[in-house]
């Protein structure tokens, strides 16, 4: 795997990657291992956590399912077991995960955080610089390779809004990343800020539990049923899309919609203008696969509240002038990804983070740069995209082997007749 190993003048360790580099051993990370493994390309995956699919197995709360049908949620080359229910458990996908590690002897280095990655035009390299996270005296490495793939997720770091007066709230607040259950909140008056799906089933969970919460909702949001008629929403929009154009899906699902879960306006959760597919396409906003939330919320266990003007010690204010006592705060305001940071590069990923091209279009960069896992389409575009990365370091790498043979054999060539 490794070919150079030495020290430069600092000290650093200096690796020369045969095969390339390639950064996050979460789902997409491992697809794009195992799609090369098959294909005998040698790779090196590093990752910053301690573990395999650290976003599930650290970052997530324990109610967790996925929230497509199991299908629509596998990796490349290995099907979920057919005894997994149709939804698998959050658990039941990081056995999955753990076991696609294992078929394709994907051994990831942990506890090393890229801190830069930098092409090196006069060498034909990316310089790949880590940190590692063990020990008390953080050691750095420099790995060269001619591929580099970043995996490290549209779900890298929690989002953490600035909300006047929210450093002096007096009660705990912790982002949706770090919530877990709802057990230690029973009986206290929770503010839950955002309405994506964290925040849908956090406020869900909390209801479970006896708890109190407030759903912060700023603005409208597409809630569709996650099934209808006992059929995927997700399944149902991907059928009629083979067929009818986009806007009339949209119709459909909103009609459909409508007459399951009614007029949603009605508990202060308004809608989007554009249709929940031409939204998620157009930019990139995911709508809420409701799993029993609005039932609490019609029942009132869930409290609607509008945005927030400001936090005061134990209390917030809302827009409407409404004060809120609360004991203790979930921002379920999102997540974002961390590769402008990191990666010293911008043509092929923009400020934000994610590739400027849009899907199908955003996977592959200049000098050997890959983007894997940033589709905005969940496991689906985590599949497609490990296996076009691929396919496609398939062909340089064996167009670079057989330059190789060729220059062998006219050696060899040129040996014989001198
Ligand atoms: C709460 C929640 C629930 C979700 N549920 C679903 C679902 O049901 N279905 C679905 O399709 N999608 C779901 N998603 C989207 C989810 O992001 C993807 O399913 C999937 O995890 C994406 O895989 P990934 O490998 O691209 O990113 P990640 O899973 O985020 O993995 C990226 C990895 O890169 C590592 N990393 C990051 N930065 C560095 C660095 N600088 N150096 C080294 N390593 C680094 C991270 O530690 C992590 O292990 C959910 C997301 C969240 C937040
Ligand atoms: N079961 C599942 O499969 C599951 C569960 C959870 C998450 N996910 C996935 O994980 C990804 C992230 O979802 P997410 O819900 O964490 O994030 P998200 O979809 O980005 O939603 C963030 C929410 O926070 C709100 N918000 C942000 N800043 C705010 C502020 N200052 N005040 C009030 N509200 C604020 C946003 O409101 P605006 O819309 O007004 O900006 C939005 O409602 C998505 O892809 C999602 O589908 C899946």
């Amino acid at each position: 795997m490794f070919g150079l190993l030495e020290q430069d003048f600092a000290g650093r360790r200096c690796i020369w990657v045969n095969g390339p580099v390639i950064v996050g051993a979460g789902p997409s990370g491992l697809a794009v291992s195992a799609c090369l493994r098959e294909e005998g390309i040698p790779f090196v995956v590093i990752e910053r956590a301690e573990c395999i699919a650290s976003l599930w197995q650290k970052r997530t709360y324990d109610r967790l399912k996925l929230h497509l049908p199991k299908k629509f949620c596998q990796l490349p080359k290995l099907p979920f077991s057919e005894e997994y229910p149709e939804y698998p458990t959050k658990k039941q996908f990081i056995t999955y995960l753990e076991s696609y590690a294992k078929k394709f002897n994907i051994k990831p280095k942990f506890n090393e955080s890229v801190q830069s990655a930098k092409y090196d035009r006069t060498c034909g390299v990316w310089r790949v610089k880590t940190v590692s996270t063990t020990g008390s005296i953080p050691s750095v490495t420099e790995y060269i390779c001619q591929m580099l793939v970043v995996a490290t997720g549209e779900n890298a770091e929690g989002v953490v809004p600035e909300i006047e007066g929210l450093q002096e709230f007096s009660g705990e607040v912790i982002h949706a990343k770090d919530y877990k259950s709802g057990e230690k909140y029973t009986g206290k008056k929770v503010l839950v800020v955002g309405c994506g799906n964290s925040g849908m089933e956090v406020s869900l969970d909390l209801a479970n539990h006896n708890a109190k919460p407030s759903m912060v909702v700023r603005s409208s949001v597409h809630v569709l049923p996650r099934e209808i008629f006992g059929k995927s929403t997700f399944d149902l929009a991907m059928i009629l899309m083979k067929w009818l154009p986009l806007w009339l899906v949209d119709k459909l699902l909103l009609i459909l919609a409508w007459l399951i879960l009614g007029n949603t306006q009605k508990y202060g959760i308004r809608r989007p203008k554009l249709g929940p597919l031409e939204l998620k396409n157009n930019h990139g906003k995911t709508p809420v696969l409701d799993i029993g939330t609005l039932k609490r919320i019609r029942s009132g266990d869930i409290n609607v509240v509008t945005g927030i003007t400001r936090f005061h010690g134990s209390s917030v204010q809302l827009i409407n002038g409404e004060i809120l006592e609360i004991d203790s705060v979930v921002l379920a305001t999102g997540y974002c990804s961390n590769v402008p940071y990191w990666l010293q590069e911008n043509e092929l990923f923009g400020k934000n983070g994610f590739p400027k091209q849009q899907f199908p279009n955003g996977w592959k960069g200049k000098g050997g740069l890959y983007a894997s896992g940033f589709t905005r389409r969940g496991l689906t575009g985590v599949s497609a995209d490990a296996m076009k990365i691929a396919q496609d370091i398939g062909n340089v790498w064996k167009e670079e082997l057989n330059q190789k043979k060729r220059k062998v054999a006219t050696h060899r060539r040129c040996i014989s007749t001198y």
